[in-house]
């Protein structure tokens, strides 16, 4: 695979970071992530204002535009005849004299192919287990997912897909993706200590009256329907939270419906 390295298109693998960038050693930096359908990037300006917005909060300069960006992945996904694939942009911390200050980072664009969870997983729904956490600079896209992927451990064992995070009784947010309840047909999401998704803005607009405001774990379990949201999964129902069942125990018919609305957009 080639990917775009230091302002060039390269080999993969011969791409290259020096070891004292705040990446490595600080787990600073930003990225994004979008998908490729039939050779075009889907949400391209909506994914490119995040990253750029992530950049400027981040204090980590970026010195592409947005033209040239989207001429190097327009290129990216013709080299790597990326069909249906994932992009994945991401921009370093850089070296710091103090091994510690945002300094000027290093752009990396990947092609990466994109494996979406089992069918069977949306048939059935998922389970996640709950954690009394919350996201530092929640709304920034930035590379940090130290807890993550080091509470992914418990997951399996528990027999679950992912976390729920909460903190006082309020939900924010999944580990990679956002999350939603239905309840008498009212669909809500929660406000804060969350990433602006690029599919929950989606699923907002195609649900058209979606509630934007704190949502309690006591709501979540006694919740119709409850789903996740992001690029990687589009909509997946969640049918347990920890050792709860939601609703019925089964996918709903507003996530169902909200799903096959999205894949119709996605054409
Ligand atoms: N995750 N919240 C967090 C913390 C995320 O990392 C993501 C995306 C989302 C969903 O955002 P979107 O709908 O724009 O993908 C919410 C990506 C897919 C990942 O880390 O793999």
């Amino acid at each position: 695979p080639f990917c775009f390295a230091d302002g060039q298109i390269i080999s993969t693998e011969k791409a290259s970071i020096h070891p004292m960038d705040l990446g490595l050693i600080r787990g600073y930096g930003i990225f994004d992530f979008f998908r490729t359908v039939n050779f075009q990037a889907l949400f391209l300006d909506s994914y490119l204002d995040r990253f750029f917005a992530s950049a400027e909060k981040t204090f980590l300069p970026l010195d592409y535009s947005r033209a040239e960006l989207k001429a190097v992945i327009q290129d990216l996904i013709e080299k790597n005849h990326l069909k249906e694939g994932g992009i994945r942009m991401v921009l370093s911390g850089g070296v710091s004299s103090n091994h510690f200050s945002p300094a000027k980072g290093k752009l990396f664009i990947f092609a990466e192919s994109l494996i979406f969870p089992a069918q069977e997983k949306y048939d059935k729904g998922i389970k996640l287990l709950s954690l009394e956490y919350v996201r530092p600079i929640a709304e920034i896209k930035t590379t940090n997912y130290a807890l993550p992927v080091w509470d992914s451990m418990r997951w399996k064992d528990a027999g679950a897909e992912d976390v729920l995070y909460h903190m006082n009784g309020i939900i924010s947010e999944s580990s990679r993706s956002n999350f939603f309840i239905v309840k008498d047909g009212v669909i809500s999401t929660p406000d804060a200590h969350v990433l602006m998704g690029i599919t929950r803005k989606n699923v907002i607009e195609l649900a058209g009256n979606v509630q934007i405001r704190p949502v309690s774990m006591q709501e979540a379990l006694n919740a119709d329907e409850t789903f996740i949201t992001s690029t990687t999964k589009v909509l997946l129902p969640v049918t347990q939270i920890d050792e709860h069942e939601i609703g019925t125990g089964r996918p709903g018919p507003v996530s169902l419906d909200l799903l096959e609305k999205f894949r119709k957009l996605e054409r």
